[in-house]
């Protein structure tokens, strides 16, 4: 029988609970070859995140190489999540302090340019390191396979002001560069995320896997976040969402849009303007997820982590 080859991809990521999830979905399911984690700053610090990455890599025993990123948005001040706790993990037994890299844009362009058209990005932090790699060396751009991002808020509330999502809004930069750039790409915002959620008694499925104890320690604390934060009574699934849609992309109902993201106002910081109107003149350059089955996506997330 042939040999099918993985899909090559990249994860970019602040780790974060949710962050943790998606890497574990992505790694468990061994249809990947993820050839590198790099981390940015965002939920928490750059050594935090990294620190982060390190600890679910561990649990998992995987060898991903891990290289960290951007410590500060493009040009602006680091503003740090509220949800995850001040280390970006709260609940997680982080005991070690991972070396700082600092080369994740490097190996971003270098493992692009290494394998022309294979490579696709998983973005499920602030969109730093991915922009100053398209910045520092433009020739990347067609190279690319795709991006998906987790990111973004078209027709419902923000969960950061009143209408971005956070990592647009801590870097909306970096997120300009991203959706100017002419690269295949597939976002997947709040308004897919929102209704997809794990009560803390889903997360009993897992009870047989090494998995399950560290598992539900992070998510008490999670649940409990988002319940204050954003009113919903489950660990929305943000990132492990974004993660999915490489594992089943018809999962979601998806629209191509034209949208831009607004980088001038304060009120307004992070705002994935799309052109709604049905008169409007429009250049498409996304393809949105605007629902996902919630059902399936936790049949096969609990299915795929309990292996
Ligand atoms: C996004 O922000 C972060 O706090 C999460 O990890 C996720 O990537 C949700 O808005
Ligand atoms: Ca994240």
């Amino acid at each position: 029988m042939a040999n099918i080859e993985k899909q090559k991809l990249i994860i970019d990521t602040d780790p974060g609970h949710d962050d943790a999830l998606a890497i574990m979905l992505l790694e468990k399911s061994g249809l990947f070859d993820i050839q590198a984690i790099t981390t940015v700053a965002g939920n928490s610090t750059i050594q935090n995140t990294t620190n982060n990455a390190r600890y679910i890599l561990d649990l998992l025993d995987s060898k991903i190489p891990i290289y960290s990123g951007a410590n500060a948005p493009l040009t602006r001040k680091l503003i740090l999540a509220e949800v995850h706790g001040p280390n970006g993990l709260a609940g997680a037994n982080i005991t070690k302090q991972e070396p700082l890299t600092g080369t994740a844009v490097e190996r971003i362009i270098e493992l692009v340019k290494n394998n022309p058209h294979e490579i696709s990005i998983l973005a499920i932090g602030p969109l730093t390191n991915i922009a100053d790699a398209l910045t520092r060396d433009s020739s990347i751009i067609p190279l690319i396979r795709e991006i998906v991002i987790m990111g973004g808020a078209i027709a419902v509330p923000g969960n950061k002001n009143r209408v971005a999502e956070f990592n647009i809004f801590v870097d909306p930069d970096a997120a300009d560069i991203i959706f100017r750039a002419p690269i295949k790409k597939t976002l997947i915002p709040l308004d897919a995320c929102n209704n997809v959620f794990l009560s803390i008694n889903d997360f009993e499925e897992l009870k047989n896997s090494p998995l399950y104890r560290p598992i539900k320690e992070m998510m008490a604390h999670y649940i409990q976040g988002i319940l204050n934060f954003e009113k919903t009574s489950g660990a929305i699934m943000y990132d492990p969402l974004a993660a999915y849609f490489f594992i089943n992309p018809v999962a979601f109902e998806t629209e191509m849009m034209d949208i831009k993201i607004e980088t001038q106002s304060e009120l307004t910081r992070g705002m994935t303007v799309a052109e709604r109107r049905s008169w409007g003149e429009k250049n498409p350059n996304v393809l949105v997820a605007k629902s996902a089955d919630r059902a399936e996506f936790t049949k096969n997330f609990l299915e795929i982590l309990n292996r």
